[in-house]
C-alpha cells in the first residue's frame, strides 16, 4: 500500500479567525501547517481596501516558495482562508494555481461572515483550481465553539476518502 508523505494545510488569515480554524483543524488531522504572511495587506486600515481591490481585480501577492513541488506526495492539501469579496481571498489564488497540475486531492476551508457567502466562493476557487475540491467546508464567524469539531470531522473524513479512492 502507498505510504503518503503528511497531509498539509496551508493557510492565510488576516483578523486570526481562519489561524484559529485551521490549527484546529492541524490538531485535528495531525497536519503540516503553511501560514502565508504577505506584506501587501501590512497598512492598518487601508488594506482592506487592497484586499477588496485584490479580490475584485485578480490581483495577488506573489507566492513564496512553500515546496508545493513535492505536494503530489502528500495525502491531501488544505487551502485555509476568508472569504473576501465573494471570493477566496487573494494570498491562496496562486496556491491553487500551483497546485493544479499536482496530482493530489485538495479541499478548502473558508471562513466568512456570513454563510451566504461560501458557495460563490467555493465555485470561483474550483475555477482558479481547474477541478473540484475533494472536499469543501466553512466557518462563519462567531459560528463554532471551540469544542465543537463535527464539521471539521467530517471535511477530513472526505479528504482521507478522497486519496484511498484514488489508490482502489
Ligand atoms: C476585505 C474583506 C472582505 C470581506 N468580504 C466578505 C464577503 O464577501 N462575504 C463574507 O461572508 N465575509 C466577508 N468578509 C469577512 C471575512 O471573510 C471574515 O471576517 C473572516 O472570518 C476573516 O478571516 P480572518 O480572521 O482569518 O482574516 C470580508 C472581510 C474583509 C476584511
Amino acid at each position: 500500500m502507498t505510504r503518503y508523505a503528511k497531509p498539509l494545510v496551508v493557510f492565510y488569515s488576516h483578523s486570526g479567525h481562519t489561524r484559529d480554524v485551521a490549527e484546529r483543524f492541524v490538531r485535528l488531522s495531525g497536519a503540516d501547517r503553511r501560514q502565508l504572511s504577505p506584506a501587501r495587506y501590512d497598512i492598518p486600515v487601508l488594506w482592506t481596501v487592497q484586499a477588496m481591490f485584490d479580490a475584485v481585480t485578480g490581483a495577488e501577492p506573489p507566492l513564496p516558495n512553500l515546496g508545493l513541488g513535492l505536494a503530489g506526495e502528500r495525502r491531501w492539501v488544505v487551502v485555509a482562508g476568508p472569504v473576501w469579496a465573494g471570493r477566496l481571498a487573494a494570498p491562496l489564488r496562486p496556491v491553487l494555481r500551483a497546485l493544479r497540475p499536482v496530482d493530489v486531492p485538495v479541499g478548502l476551508l473558508l471562513t466568512c461572515g456570513s454563510p451566504k457567502g461560501a458557495p460563490g466562493a467555493i465555485r470561483s476557487a474550483e475555477r482558479v483550481l481547474d477541478r473540484p475540491f475533494a472536499a469543501t467546508a466553512f466557518v462563519a464567524n462567531g459560528e463554532p465553539a471551540s469544542d465543537d469539531t463535527d464539521g471539521l470531522n467530517g471535511f477530513l473524513a472526505r479528504l482521507d476518502e478522497a486519496r484511498s479512492l484514488v489508490l482502489l
